[in-house]
C-alpha cells in the first residue's frame, strides 16, 4: 500500500510585506528583489494569532475538509517545522487535539528545514507501506519571519511565511519512489543557533548566530547543481522518463532562477515548473505542500497526474520523490 494525497490545504497569513515595503529601511528596491529572486511580496504572521502551531491547526483542518474524511480515521499526524513556537510538545499533538483525533494516532514533527514536507512525507509512507498506517496527516509550518535577521537584505526579503498540508490514504496504487541526501560537511552555509542558551546571552554576535544565517551565492550553487542532478538519477533508479512521464515538477519555491535553472539543466518546458514564489517568498517547508493546495483549487492538478517533488535546504539536505497524484 502507498499513501495517496486525498486532501490539500494551506493556510496564508493576512498581512502583506511588498518590495517596496522592505526599500522604506533597507538599502534594496523592487528592481533588484524581483530580478535575483522572482519575489513580489511575501505574507508575515502577526506571531500572536498566526504561529506555526495555529497555522498548522488551520491548514491541517482544510486539508482534512478538502478530503471528506472524519478526523478520527486520522491514525498519524507528522508535522515538518524548523520554526516551531512549542518546543513540548510536538505541533503535531497540538493538531491532533485542535482537531478532534483519537488517542489511536501516533503523533510527532520532524526538523529538516526546507525538505522538511518532503521528509515528513516519506516518513509517513514507511508507515502506510508496513501496515501501521491508513490515514495520515502531513503538514509543513513555518514563521520564517521570528528568525529572519531584518537588517542582513541579503536573507530577510527571501522569507514568508505559512502552512500547507496533505490527507494521505493508504491505497493500491504506484509507490513512493525518492531518493534523500544531505551534506552536514556543508551545514556551515546556512545555519540558525538556538536562542535559548541562557550562559550564552551576553555573548557578542550572538543575536546574529540565533537569526538566520545564509551564504546566498554557495546555497545558489548547490541548488542548481544537485536539485537537477537529484532529478536525474531519481528517473534513473526507477526508470521513468523526464520529458514524456511527468506532469508537473514541484519544486521548494527558494528562488525563481534556481527552478528556471533547473528546468533549463534538465531540458524541460518551464511550464511544467509551476510557481508561487512571486506572492509567498521562501515559506520553507510550507512551500510545497502550499503550492499544492493551490494548484488542486485552480484546477492545475488532476488525478492521475505524475509528479516529481524536490527540494533543498539547510543541512545541507536535498531530495526528490516521484508520485502518482
Ligand atoms: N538588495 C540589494 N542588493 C543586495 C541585496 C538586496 N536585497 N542582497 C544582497 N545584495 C547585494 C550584495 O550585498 C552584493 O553587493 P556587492 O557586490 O556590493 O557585495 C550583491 O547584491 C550581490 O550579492 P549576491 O549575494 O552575490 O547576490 P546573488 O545574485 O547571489 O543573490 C540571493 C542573492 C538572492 C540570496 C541568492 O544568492 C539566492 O537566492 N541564494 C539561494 C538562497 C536559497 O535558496 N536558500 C534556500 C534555503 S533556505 C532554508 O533552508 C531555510
Amino acid at each position: 500500500m502507498t499513501g495517496r494525497i486525498i486532501g490539500l490545504g494551506s493556510y496564508i497569513p493576512k498581512k502583506v510585506v511588498t518590495n517596496d515595503d522592505f526599500a522604506k529601511f533597507l538599502d534594496t528596491s523592487d528592481e533588484w528583489i524581483t530580478e535575483r529572486t522572482g519575489i513580489k511580496e511575501r505574507h508575515i504572521a502577526d506571531h500572536i494569532t498566526e504561529k506555526p502551531s495555529t497555522m498548522a491547526v488551520e491548514a491541517a483542518k482544510k486539508a482534512v475538509e478538502d478530503a471528506g474524511i472524519d478526523p478520527k480515521d486520522i491514525d498519524l499526524i507528522v508535522t515538518a517545522s524548523t520554526t516551531s513556537d512549542s518546543v513540548i510538545p510536538a505541533l503535531s499533538c497540538i493538531v491532533q487535539r485542535e482537531l478532534g483525533v483519537t488517542e489511536n494516532c501516533g503523533c510527532f514533527d520532524v526538523v529538516c528545514a526546507c525538505p522538511g514536507f518532503i521528509v515528513a512525507f516519506n516518513t509517513v509512507q514507511g508507515f502506510i507501506e508496513s501496515g501501521n498506517s491508513k490515514t495520515a496527516l502531513v503538514i509543513g509550518t513555518e514563521c520564517n519571519s521570528n528568525f529572519a535577521n531584518y537588517e542582513d537584505r541579503g536573507t530577510c526579503i527571501l522569507f514568508g511565511d505559512g502552512a500547507g498540508a496533505a490527507v494521505l490514504k493508504a491505497e493500491d496504487i504506484k509507490r513512493n519512489e525518492f531518493i534523500m541526501r544531505s551534506s552536514g560537511y556543508r551545514s556551515d552555509c546556512l545555519r540558525c543557533e538556538a536562542a535559548r542558551q541562557p550562559d550564552r546571552w551576553e555573548e557578542e554576535g550572538f543575536k546574529t548566530a540565533t537569526s538566520f544565517y545564509m551564504q546566498g551565492r554557495e546555497v545558489f550553487k548547490f541548488a542548481v547543481s544537485e536539485v537537477p542532478q537529484i532529478i536525474k538519477d531519481l528517473a534513473e533508479k526507477y526508470s521513468f522518463d523526464l520529458e514524456n512521464d511527468v506532469d508537473y515538477f514541484i519544486l521548494h519555491q527558494a528562488n525563481a532562477r534556481i527552478i528556471e535553472a533547473t528546468a533549463k539543466k534538465l531540458g524541460i518546458d518551464r511550464a511544467k515548473f509551476p510557481m508561487n514564489i512571486m506572492n509567498y517568498g521562501n515559506v520553507s517547508s510550507a512551500s510545497i505542500p502550499m503550492l499544492l493546495a493551490e494548484m488542486k483549487q485552480d484546477g492545475r492538478l488532476k488525478p492521475g497526474m505524475k509528479l516529481v517533488l524536490a527540494s533543498f535546504g539547510a543541512g545541507l539536505t536535498w531530495d526528490a520523490n516521484y508520485i502518482v497524484y
